[in-house]
């Protein structure tokens, strides 16, 4: 089943191209990584998927159901979860209350305790230090807790923006391992990276934007070998 369907979109910001014609698909159960270097365009993507940027022209649709004109809090609702760039969590609150702040819509914040159960079994730390504020924790233990917000509304989907942006490699290869780990439980991921070779090799397709358009996507295993890819991406 195609979980989520990008057809055609434009964007602008004022008059300000950002998307070209964009179109891809994410199938479920599948780990898709978005590439492209600064100024791609691939904020700007997600934040179409999730409401709070409404294309010119073009449609989304998720589980076979458009998203257009659908609101933010609804496409969480409907099982979109998202993490913003830079993770963007609530300094001043604690651990625990930064992760209410993922359950915030009425039908999902009646089941807010079962859902803590759930992500407190894949992260046992965030348990423990639950009463912690969350700016004492490590630029790594941040995008853990960025990603337990995430689960919080018990996605289908999870959209993540740079999530290994600025971490150490020993803390890239276990937000990563987290990644893979929430595949294997049916979740489906769209990662936007940097990171082309770490995020290719946990993802089964990716697609390549540059400068608003998707110049080439693929089977992560023949694009890591596809000779523009190391040229443009990887330094080879
Ligand atoms: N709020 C905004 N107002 C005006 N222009 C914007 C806005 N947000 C993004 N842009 C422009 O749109 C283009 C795409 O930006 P976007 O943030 O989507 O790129 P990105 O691929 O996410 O980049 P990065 O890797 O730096 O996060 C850029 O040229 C950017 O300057
Ligand atoms: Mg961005």
């Amino acid at each position: 089943m195609t979980m989520l369907e990008v057809c055609s979109v434009n964007c602008f910001y004022d008059n300000v191209q950002a998307l070209w014609d964009v179109s891809l698909k994410v199938e479920e159960g599948e780990i898709v990584a978005l590439l492209g270097a600064n100024g791609a365009g691939k904020t700007t993507l997600l934040n179409t998927v999730t409401g709070l940027v409404k294309p010119a022209s073009g449609h989304i649709a998720f589980m076979g159901e458009s998203l257009d004109g659908v609101k933010s809090h609804e496409v969480l609702e409907k099982g979109i979860a998202y993490l913003p760039e830079g993770g963007r969590l609530f300094p001043d609150m604690s651990i625990l209350e930064n992760l209410e702040m993922g359950a915030y819509p009425k039908s999902l914040w009646n089941s807010r305790k079962s859902s803590l159960d759930r992500v407190f079994e894949v992260f046992p730390l965030l348990k423990e230090r639950r009463k912690q504020m969350s700016s004492t924790l490590s630029g790594g233990e941040k995008q853990m807790l960025a990603m337990a917000r995430g689960l919080m509304s018990n996605p289908k989907m999870f959209l993540m923006d740079e999530l290994s942006y600025g971490l150490a490699p020993i803390m890239v290869t276990e937000v990563f391992n987290i990644v893979k780990r929430l595949k294997e439980q049916g979740i489906t991921v769209l990662l936007v990276e940097q990171n082309v070779h770490q995020s290719m090799e946990i993802a089964d397709r990716a697609y390549v934007l540059e400068n608003g358009r998707l110049v080439l996507d693929g089977q992560c295993n023949i694009l890591l070998d596809n000779d523009y890819i190391k040229k443009a991406y990887l330094g080879l």
